[in-house]
């Protein structure tokens, strides 16, 4: 955002619809755990009541601030310049700060739970609603996101779980994808050149 020159309204709107998808996929986080995560351990552990109150706490927090996003990255992608773009920076970077403290948390406390208090029908649901997040064109690009920080090993064992085809399909199109539409959106932002020029 703050590689947008002033008025500069296209790389804008390439850095919202970027801005659009990732938000989209964390507000789906939201929601699915909500429905189909808190109850069932909720209602199965009751040593754990302390935590779900956290992690409802959590969530509440991080759909507020998302809802703040939401509003100012319209404001933004229409006015992109100095005084828009540091008001959604601050909004973002306290929500990057919520987000991967809740993350922790979650993986660290609530992870553990789930071989002992959810069938693997409803655990396999909540992945499922995971990739349906986003329309299915995108969901082989998008896991070139879910992968980026990964080691070249832990890249293996993450596809190792996909069925064959799927795991094909994003070697041979979604992560060549994803890797040509991240680097034309941070190449073009860093020169200030159109990514298609
Ligand atoms: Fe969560």
């Amino acid at each position: 955002m703050r590689a947008v020159r002033e008025a500069d309204h296209g790389s804008a709107r390439r850095v919202f619809a970027h801005g659009a998808e990732i938000t989209s996929v964390l507000d789906n986080h939201l929601h699915t755990e909500d429905e189909l995560l808190w109850p069932p351990l909720r209602a199965r552990a009751p040593l754990a009541h302390d935590l779900i109150n956290r992690m409802e706490n959590q969530h509440r927090q991080l759909a507020d601030l998302l809802d703040r996003a939401a509003v100012l990255f319209s404001t933004w992608a229409a006015t992109p310049q100095p005084t828009t773009t540091e008001e959604l920076a601050a909004v973002l970077t306290e929500l990057h700060a919520v987000l991967t403290s809740h993350l922790d948390d979650e993986e660290a406390h609530v992870l553990p739970l789930v071989p002992d208090h959810l069938t693997a029908a409803e655990w396999a649901e909540l992945g499922k609603r995971g990739t349906t997040a986003l329309p299915k064109r995108r969901r082989l690009v998008f896991l070139g996101h879910v992968l980026e920080d990964a080691t070249p090993a832990e890249q293996e064992a993450f596809l190792a779980a996909f069925p064959r085809s799927a795991s094909l399909a994003y070697r041979l199109y979604g992560r060549p994808a994803y890797r040509k539409e991240t680097t034309a959106l941070r190449t073009s932002l860093a020169s200030g050149t159109r990514p298609d020029a």
